[in-house]
């Protein structure tokens, strides 16, 4: 079984980590869409949805089959918003994702779904909606290489940031500090270059915007600016001045 903590060196000390969410990109010109912004964000982001967990449907494992196929090397970063998501991993984790992330408010059994992921030697990552308290995790904190904290109500992009859910950020940055925990704490949703300093300060590693990038005519420019940003946002987390 593959230890806990296999993602931490990604970071390599870049200020951010972002990962495009491919639910903003022209689902007709998917690939045309990734040509634009491949060389500059580290990560895809590939948003699973079964209009059961989340009010709204996506794609399934074939998408991200076809995504490993023809980038084989790229850090495909997999968040699944479904219910069980024990029904589902084994499907995604046979297109080998880069990690996997699941909701810790879709099952009763966490721990375990996290352990299964971990027993095929696939990164994990546990994700918590808006409304949820980020106390859930301290339990699995050990367990997982990567912390989602939704920064919208899961389901649709183009949603506005939920400012609130940046203290769970800040006591998750905590946490790693004084256990002996190594995961990456992502955000996810109404994020672009107008918060990114706010997020980054928090302690934010990685960042997940869709309509924000691909909204845009030059998305790779807006991956940029949001890279100058995320550097401010680290200075001034250093200096503790929150
Ligand atoms: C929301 C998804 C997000 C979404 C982000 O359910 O998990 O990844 O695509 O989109 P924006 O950046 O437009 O809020
Ligand atoms: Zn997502």
């Amino acid at each position: 079984m593959a230890g806990p903590f296999q993602i931490i060196n990604e970071m390599e000390g870049r200020s951010v980590i972002i990962s495009p969410s491919l639910l903003s990109a022209d689902v007709l010109n998917m690939e045309r869409d990734i040509e634009k912004i491949e060389r500059e964000a580290e990560w895809l982001h590939l948003d699973i949805m079964d209009g059961h967990f989340v009010p709204n449907l996506s794609y399934g494992p074939s998408l991200l089959k076809a995504l490993r196929k023809r980038y084989p090397d790229k850090f495909i970063d997999v968040h699944i918003m479904v219910e069980p998501p024990e029904a589902f991993t084994g499907m995604f984790l046979a297109e080998r994702p880069s990690v996997l992330t699941v909701h810790a408010e879709a099952t009763p059994h966490i721990h375990r779904v996290l352990q299964s992921i971990r027993h095929e030697g696939v990164p994990c990552g546990v994700s918590i909606n808006p409304g949820t308290p980020v106390e859930v995790l301290y339990p699995i904190l050990h367990m997982v290489d990567l912390v989602l904290i939704m920064s919208v109500n899961p389901g649709y992009g183009g949603q506005s940031f939920i400012p609130e859910t940046l203290k769970k950020v800040s006591a998750l940055a905590e946490w790693r500090r004084t256990n002996e925990c190594g995961y990456l704490i992502q955000m996810d949703g109404g994020i672009g270059p107008d918060n990114t300093e706010l997020a980054v300060s928090h302690g934010c590693d990685v960042l997940v915007a869709g309509s924000a990038i691909f909204g845009k005519p030059d998305p790779a420019a807006v991956i940029r600016e949001m890279r100058v940003n995320a550097e401010r946002g680290r200075q001034v987390g250093k200096k503790g001045n929150l």
